[in-house]
């Protein structure tokens, strides 16, 4: 099979779930960071006040609340009501050694936080891949992670929003702006606009960062900008510089929400109704709010129950192998670093899962996922082909994610092949159970990817329902009849979901999906399935089961 690179893939697009490893479901939470169940640490951009805390336990300074805090010099503050033990005795005490201990780096965490600013804007990096690097290597930990972590995935995703305000209050174009300047400018202005963190040290601590960087020239410009940012509050500035919300309420909400307009069009028309749909805002909304982790437990290799209580976690909602993580560093955990379970969102595990459940009559061993890397869908229906005497075929254009799906499914009855899905060398009519997991937007993933939705383009969609025709339409060469394709995208894009299956190959047959997502709740009127993480709280993965006739 041939092997070259995927023409239509999206650009750079890091792997959906990495098997063993964090990368992409995860980096979740800062290496050395407490146990939580904000993956993300204590991100709060999805509220546009800019002034809540629904955490109860985080304030929006990504400080840890009822553990103290630090105040603007780095010092330790103790929590309200307890003795700070670190306070100096009075002039009659006994005199102080002076502290041989260095004084922490207060500015550390947003140094971290334009460091990762910058190389998103000028690398193209992933924001949640970079920053879990930059912070093991900087061994910063603790609340300064939390802070860094909130800081950097916060700005990433407030992006346009953010630099609508800029432009409001600054008298130069962003092209005559260095880099450094522009980043600053985006982490000042999302501490000011969307957490706690008082304005004189949000602004003090970002300028100081320009001025000890390698153009401190810039410094003055982004201080007399941040001040001028900081003059109103993020409602105000909303008021001001949204489109109205009477005469044009999907550009009000693009701004409210940070969100490009043509997503919040392709996510109003997904959920129906457009603009006007009361449930669009906590859709929105749901792309700010850092997902939990899930486990699967892959059948055959861990009961859930057991990795329920190897990883302290909780069984999932509606996956019958998910296990719901409330905290720590999934990869650290033994299941899951020898591949007896994995990260996987339940989103994902479900429509695997769905593949699997209707009748098919006669033969079912053999089975194939046509687009499989990075390669968590394909190891969770080995590991369901190994308990029923099937085995599954897993094909992946890029190399270095077909060694992925490789290592993923090591063990498993999984054969791997580097080639391309629309013309796999496989036998055609020789499948009883076709994957085909498409490469598309990841609209529905946004709230893993911080930076995605400014990095998307809208030009990005026809080449990619494109392939995901030609993808199906292999999938249906591949099918016998009386098999059955799961066609499935992290998107909820129409072009990509609906578009997609109404000019279908001729000779599919719909099932209706909601049938093979047993307990599954909201899941419309079918036969097709659209999830959503602010309805079931999984990723926005579409199904559509189809049979060849
Ligand atoms: C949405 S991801 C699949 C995720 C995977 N099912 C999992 O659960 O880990 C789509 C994959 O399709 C691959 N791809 C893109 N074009 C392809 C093609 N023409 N043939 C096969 N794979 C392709 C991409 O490289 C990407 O790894």
């Amino acid at each position: 099979m041939r092997s070259n690179e995927p023409p239509n893939d999206p650009p750079g697009e890091p792997p959906n779930e990495p098997p063993n490893e964090p990368p992409n479901e995860p980096p979740i939470e800062p290496p050395g960071e407490p146990p939580t169940n904000r993956p993300d640490g204590p991100h709060v951009a999805g509220d546009n006040s800019g002034r809540h805390d629904n955490s109860g336990r985080h304030d929006n300074s990504g400080r840890h609340e009822n553990s103290g805090r630090h105040d603007n010099s780095g010092r330790h503050r103790p929590p309200a009501g307890q003795p700070d033990r670190t306070k100096r005795r009075g002039s009659s005490g006994p005199p102080r050694r002076p502290s041989t201990r260095k004084p922490p780096t207060p500015d550390e965490a947003r140094r971290v936080a334009l460091d990762v600013l910058t190389a998103v804007r000028s690398q193209g990096a992933y924001a949640n891949l970079t920053l879990p690097g930059l912070l093991t290597k900087r061994r910063i930990t603790g609340r300064d992670a939390a802070l860094a972590t909130e800081l950097t995935y916060g700005s990433c995703r407030a992006l346009g929003q953010l630099d609508a305000v800029i432009g409001a209050c600054g008298d130069r174009a962003f092209a005559d702006l260095d880099g450094v300047v522009i980043d600053a400018l985006r982490l000042g202005a999302y501490q000011l606009l969307h957490t706690r963190i008082p304005p004189h040290a949000a602004v003090s601590a970002t300028v100081d960062l320009v001025r000890a960087g390698e153009r401190p020239g810039g410094a003055g410009y982004v201080n007399a900008v941040l001040r001028r940012v900081s003059e109103a509050d993020l409602q105000t500035w909303i008021d001001r510089l949204a489109p109205d919300e009477r005469t044009d309420p999907q550009g009000h909400l693009a701004f409210a929400r940070a969100h490009p307009r043509w997503i919040v069009t392709a996510v109003g028309d997904a959920l129906g109704g457009g603009p006007t749909n009361p449930e669009l805002d906590a859709a929105l909304e749901a792309d700010d709010t850092p997902p939990a982790v899930h486990l699967v437990a892959r059948p055959g290799r861990i009961d859930r129950a057991e990795l329920v209580e190897l990883s302290g976690g909780r069984p999932a909602a509606y996956s019958p192998y998910g296990v719901y993580l409330d905290g720590g560093d999934p990869g650290a955990l033994r299941p899951v670093a020898d591949g007896r379970a994995g990260v996987q969102d339940e989103g994902s595990q479900l429509v695997a899962v769905a593949l699997t459940l209707p009748i098919v009559d006669g033969r079912d061993a053999d089975w194939l996922d046509l687009a499989a890397g990075p390669g968590g869908k394909a190891a969770l229906l080995g590991a369901l082909a190994a308990q029923r005497g099937a085995q599954l075929d897993a094909v992946e254009i890029t190399p270095h994610r077909a060694d992925l799906v490789r290592g993923t499914v090591r063990g498993l009855p999984v054969r791997v092949h580097t080639g391309d899905g629309r013309h796999p060398d496989l036998p055609e009519a020789g499948f009883d159970r076709v994957l085909l997991d498409a490469p598309c937007t990841g609209l529905g993933a946004l709230r893993r990817r911080p930076e995605a939705r400014w990095r998307r383009q809208p030009t990005d969609v026809p080449p990619l329902t494109a392939l995901q025709r030609e993808l199906l339409e292999s999938a249906a060469r591949m099918v016998r009849p009386g098999g059955v394709i799961a066609y499935v995208t992290c998107s909820p894009h129409l072009a990509e979901t609906a578009g997609v299956i109404g000019r279908r190959p001729q000779g599919l047959e719909l099932l209706d999906a909601r049938d093979y997502l047993p307990g599954v709740p909201d899941l419309g009127p079918g036969p097709t399935v659209q999830l959503w993480p602010h309805r079931q709280g999984t990723d926005g993965m579409f199904l559509a089961l189809l049979r060849r006739t």
